[in-house]
């Protein structure tokens, strides 16, 4: 994989700026997290926002039901941690990690070093794009990605991607922020430096449902989960050195309706 595949701001926010040490994140996952389960105090700590992230992933992988022997990837997986979590609590035959940058694979490798040693052969980190996997035709049973998908400069390609890995019948649970529709790309470029930049793209959620069903999936569902997601991301912010930069203004941006966090699940089509 070329490295000039990778969009500038991407290269640099996962290579030598690594988000993952941002004060917005903690424990090394990179999500704004589910924060359904946690009180939000003030006084939320590094735990909570760790925990935050762990849950996404929880709320995530539960879709798929704990499918026993399956064959599962994540794309974009970051630092690894969320498919170490997939292995250890939802007992998977299988999961491999795939990230469009070797920095964030070599740090994957390496904080997971300990359970590729162990567990060689169940968990992989490889390097891949979300519109050019590393995988054959109908080999995974699941795919799933966290908050990766605001990064792919088009979804089609992700979505047709995901359908010639997924055998007939295997599921694809995203989760991340999508804009609501076009008329929403501008403010958003107003409010939030990252879709200024180029690092976040503002995919209209309705153009991605409808690239899952022309890719030739079935029972497509888009669940809104920003409530869950925003308020307790914005009372952790509260309390830490990012105050007043621009992660805040995710929660006026969803206030507004210009944008929503979303969990997305989908049916690779039966053949014949
Ligand atoms: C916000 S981080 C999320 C990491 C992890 N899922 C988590 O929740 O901790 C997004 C990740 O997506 C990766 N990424 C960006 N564009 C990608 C693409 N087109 N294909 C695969 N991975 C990509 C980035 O390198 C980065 O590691």
């Amino acid at each position: 994989m070329s490295q000039d595949r990778i969009p500038p701001r991407v290269r640099a926010m996962y290579g030598p700026e690594d988000l993952s040490s941002s004060p917005s994140f903690a424990g090394g996952y990179i999500n704004f997290g589910y924060w359904e389960a946690i009180p939000l105090t003030d006084e939320l700590d590094d735990a909570d926002r760790t925990r935050s992230q762990q849950d996404l992933y929880r709320r995530v992988l539960g879709e798929f039901g704990r499918p026993a022997g399956s064959r599962v990837a994540e794309i974009g997986c970051g630092r690894g941690l969320g498919s170490a979590l997939a292995l250890r609590e939802f007992d998977f035959a299988s999961v491999c990690g795939v990230d469009i940058h070797p920095e964030q694979l070599a740090r994957a490798r390496a904080a997971n070093a300990e359970l590729l040693a162990t567990h060689g052969g169940r968990l992989c980190y490889e390097l891949g794009a979300a519109d050019a996997q590393p995988f054959p035709d109908a080999s995974l049973d699941a795919l799933y990605s966290v908050e990766a998908a605001q990064h792919f400069r088009e979804l089609t390609g992700f979505a047709r991607e995901s359908a010639r890995v997924l055998r007939p019948g295997g599921q694809l649970v995203m989760t991340t922020f999508f804009s609501t529709g076009p008329q929403a790309a501008a403010p958003l470029a107003e409010l939030l430096e990252s879709f200024a930049d180029g690092l976040d793209v503002a995919h209209p959620i309705d153009d991605f449902e409808a690239d899952l069903g022309k890719a030739g999936f079935t029972s497509v569902r888009v669940e809104s989960i920003g409530a869950a997601v925003w308020p307790g991301l914005d009372r952790y912010l509260e309390g830490t050195p990012v105050r007043g930069l621009w992660p805040r203004n995710f929660l006026i941006a969803w206030r507004q309706g210009l944008l929503d966090y979303y969990l997305v699940s989908a049916t690779r089509a039966e053949e014949g």
